[in-house]
């Protein structure tokens, strides 16, 4: 099953995508990752990339494209995908379907989680994660069960990603509707898009997300 999942920044693709595929055994393609752990360690592309993330804007459509093809055509993605960040412009869409093409694999679905803009900010300020595996958390809507520890490996580690911030989060929201929502009538068209309630609490946007797979995947 290859899926994507879409939606504004703060919107809960991050955290469906890895409810995802654990459950159907898939992997998460997630390019804002991506994009952060070659900044770490200072790869071309990252230095290339961390200017725009720091901005909030978009990186090139040729930066994201190359590191996307390299990615889907890797063999642990053979079982099937979640795109969580990419596309993000009609521009790596249509890259998107030349590749699939090309490999001879198909989308199953494109679920958009919808979200309006003012609840986002509150829930990207209060945004962590585990240092150790990624796990992500929130200061008022997913605390970690015991304070201090993350559920998932037991670490004591957190961290708050730089663009976190209120200023950016706006930023980076206008280029979601300038950039990035012109996708949606696109998969629309094809028949592909789904559409998810984003605003309920985590676990029923699962639950609805799981009736959709569970159609989609027949
Ligand atoms: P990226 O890392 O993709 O960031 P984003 O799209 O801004 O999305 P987020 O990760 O912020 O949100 P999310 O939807 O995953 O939300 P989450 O599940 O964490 O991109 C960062 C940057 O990289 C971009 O600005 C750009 O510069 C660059 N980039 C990346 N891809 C690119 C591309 N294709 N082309 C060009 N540039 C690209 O949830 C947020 C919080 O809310 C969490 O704390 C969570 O616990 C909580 N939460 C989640 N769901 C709920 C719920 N239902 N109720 C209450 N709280 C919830």
């Amino acid at each position: 099953m290859n899926l994507i999942f879409l939606g504004p920044p703060g919107g809960g693709k991050g955290t469906q995508a890895r409810i995802a595929q654990d459950q159907y055994g898939l992997v998460q393609i997630a390019t804002g990752d991506m994009l952060r752990d070659a900044v770490k360690q200072g790869t071309e592309l990252g230095k290339k990339a961390k200017e725009y993330m720091d901005a909030g804007q978009l990186v090139p459509d040729d930066l994201i494209v190359n590191m996307i093809r390299e990615r889907i055509e890797a063999p642990d993605c053979a079982n099937g995908f979640i795109l969580d960040g990419f596309p993000r412009t009609v521009e790596q869409a249509k890259a998107l379907d030349r590749m699939l093409d090309d490999t001879g694999r198909k989308l199953n679905a494109v679920i958009e989680i919808r979200v309006p803009d003012d609840e986002l900010v509150r829930r990207i300020t209060g945004r962590f994660t585990c240092a150790n595996c990624g796990e992500g958390y929130h200061d008022e809507f997913k605390k970690p069960q015991k304070d201090g520890v993350c559920d998932k490996c037991g670490g004591t580690e957190f961290s708050r990603r730089e663009d976190d911030n209120e200023e950016t989060v706006r930023s980076r929201l206008t280029a979601y509707h300038e950039q990035t929502a012109p996708i949606i009538p696109y998969y629309e068209s094809t028949g592909l898009l789904r559409v998810v309630d984003g605003t309920k609490p985590i676990e029923e946007v699962t639950g609805d997300l799981t009736k959709i797979l569970e159609e989609v995947s027949g």
